[in-house]
């Protein structure tokens, strides 16, 4: 029984004319420790797969194992040791940050002190402070706060810092991360291709309620997404023999005669002969720019679409 999360053939159909097929057949196993992560456009089917496995909905068919339960025969057995973060957090304004999640603790049979985890969550000078004055950052440290007042082995994230400020997002991240040091299991949803390479071991992309690919950021790049660019401006023309490309450097375009584009499988090791080459050209390098691929290019390349095509958030 090593996966956390386990499901085959999820399928959710939502009725309607006509009906929505949110999910079309996803299977993951997700391990113990790990912070897995759901990366998709708006519409994938991120949070109604997540709701799923945190038991909130259930799946049209297939099957769902939480730490080798099912939701059927050991809900309040579950619902003790997994935490959960909706996309939208919907706190009562007129209570206090100590309320609030001294309410969520009581929904425990084991919890933790609600001041330790609002110390964790780095909101002790809120504490007394009503919901309704906070900033988003502050709300959804307040969500996460009540997602860990339980103790929980799991933790269900869903995008849990979109429309955060950049400071917000990494104090969201810098939790998410301690958490998972102390031995906990994250499923983190997101459409941020940054956050997921910045948090997740491992990922699901998804689009159109399928899996299109799965690995770590490091494999997804590498398997997807190919070589790192390389722009070379010249001052004037190098002549289009300037460089001597091979395996890990293949010289792509010459868009003008004073502009190259290569592309290259390891950038340590071809910039310094891209450097040496122009020297040898008696030209002089005007501008020199790179690009490595992400798991952006990554959905590019397998969809023909950015990840964040219209709003932000759905
Ligand atoms: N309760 C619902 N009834 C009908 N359609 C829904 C419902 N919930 C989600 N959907 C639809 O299912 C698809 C997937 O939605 P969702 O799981 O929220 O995607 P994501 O979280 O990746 O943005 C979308 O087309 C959405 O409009
Ligand atoms: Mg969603």
């Amino acid at each position: 029984m090593d996966a956390a999360i386990e499901c085959v053939d999820l399928i959710k159909t939502f009725p309607g004319k006509p009906p929505v097929e949110a999910v079309r057949g996803l299977s993951l196993s997700i391990k113990r420790g790990e912070c897995f992560g759901i990366l998709g456009p708006n519409g994938a089917g991120k949070t109604t797969t997540l709701e799923i496995l945190e038991g909130l909905q259930t799946p049209t068919s297939g099957t769902v194992r939480i730490l080798g339960k099912t939701w059927e025969s050991h809900a309040p057995w579950l619902r003790e040791k997994t935490g959960i973060s909706l996309q939208e957090t919907k706190l009562s304004e007129e209570l206090t940050v100590l309320e609030t999640v001294r309410l969520f603790s009581s929904f425990y049979q084991d919890s933790a002190d609600p001041n330790d985890v609002i110390a964790q969550v780095s909101l002790e000078s809120k504490a007394r402070s009503l919901i309704g004055k906070l900033s988003g950052g502050q709300k959804q440290r307040v969500a996460l706060a009540c997602a860990l007042v339980g103790k929980p082995e799991l933790l269900f994230l869903d995008e849990p810092t979109t429309g955060l400020d950049p400071q917000s997002r990494r104090q969201v991240w810098e939790l998410v991360q301690n958490y998972q040091d102390k031995g906990g299991t994250v499923l983190i949803t997101t459409h941020y291709m940054d956050e997921a390479e910045k948090l997740c071991g491992s990922l699901a992309i998804v689009d159109q309620g399928k899996i299109i690919a799965e690995g770590s950021p490091a494999q997804l790049i590498k398997s997807h997404a190919g070589q790192t660019r390389i722009e070379v401006d010249f001052d004037t023309p190098p002549g289009s023999n300037w460089i001597e490309t091979g395996l890990e450097l293949s010289q792509m375009e010459n868009l003008d005669p004073n502009h190259f584009v290569l592309h290259s499988s390891s950038l340590i090791e071809s910039l310094p002969k891209v450097l040496e080459a122009a020297k040898k050209s008696g030209k002089t390098i005007q501008a020199i720019r790179t690009h490595q691929p992400t798991l952006e290019d990554v959905f590019v390349a397998l969809t023909g679409r950015h990840l964040r095509d219209e709003g932000a958030s759905s």
